[in-house]
């Protein structure tokens, strides 16, 4: 039985006096939350409030994106040591936003997410078509070719120790949801990609893409799963709290 997940990744959203009533309610309804493990990936500037306001709880704090290097002159740049530094146990990377936005490649990706192995963070990998893509039937394809980057650079094992998000870029933000046997199909495929059955069985792969408290449930009942990772709606308390009820 896998453990499911539910990840908020507020995007470039928040402010001091919104994150701590945010999270402040999200924390006091959370005693409803019963089977999911739950975790925030916030803009870097407010790690240290997130943790502040966090220690503590069960809930778990992360980030957005980080450097594929370890350290030196990269101006801008944030690492993952900091991130640990900081208390981080999650790092999003390749979110579609980072693909299309800031032409991330998927061998860039595969180095973030190797980079963030290496100092002890989860990686949550995103994967997940275009419309262009989907409409075209090169879904499988996609997806496909967006993991095996990272099975290259890393090997099969290295699955074991992160946790996959299958985020169609159509349905991100677009309040139009894949369905869940749409999701429920690629995620089997994504599990089937895994080579080695002992890391495909265990692999959470969360669904990413307009999901709400209203379509929550529907998704997480599909076998293959996990959880979701949750953009717009978890900037609302009463609903991320529902998307969290919602979590087998
Ligand atoms: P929405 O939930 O706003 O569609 O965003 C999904 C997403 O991109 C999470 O990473």
């Amino acid at each position: 039985m896998r453990q499911s997940l539910v990840v908020a990744n507020w995007k470039m959203n928040g402010s001091l006096s919104e994150n701590q009533s945010l999270l402040n309610n999200v924390k006091q309804g959370f005693s409803t939350v019963q089977h999911a493990e739950v975790a925030v990936c916030v803009p870097f500037v407010y790690i240290q409030q997130v943790s502040d306001l966090l220690k503590g709880s069960v809930i778990a704090w992360g980030g957005q994106n980080m450097s594929q290097q370890t350290s030196g002159a990269f101006t801008g740049e944030t690492s993952a040591n900091m991130l640990v530094d900081f208390g981080c146990k999650y790092v999003i990377v390749g979110h579609s936003e980072r693909r299309n936005l800031y032409a991330e490649s998927d061998l860039l990706v595969a180095e973030k997410f190797a980079q963030a192995q290496s100092a002890g963070l989860i990686p949550i990998l995103c994967v997940g078509e275009s419309l262009i893509q989907r409409e075209a039937g090169e879904t499988e394809n996609v997806v496909q070719r967006q993991l095996s980057a990272v099975i290259n650079l890393q090997g099969v094992a290295s699955l074991a120790q992160s946790v996959i998000a299958y985020e169609p870029v159509w349905a991100i933000g677009t309040g139009k949801s894949a369905t869940s046997q749409q999701a429920q199909d690629v995620h089997a495929f994504i599990r089937g990609q895994v080579s080695d059955a002992r890391v495909a069985e265990h692999l959470q792969i969360l669904y990413g893409g307009s999901v709400k408290g209203s379509n929550a449930a529907e998704l997480f009942a599909m076998p293959d799963i996990d959880g979701g990772l949750i953009g717009g709606a978890s900037l609302k308390v009463n609903e991320f709290l529902s998307i969290c009820q919602a979590a087998r």
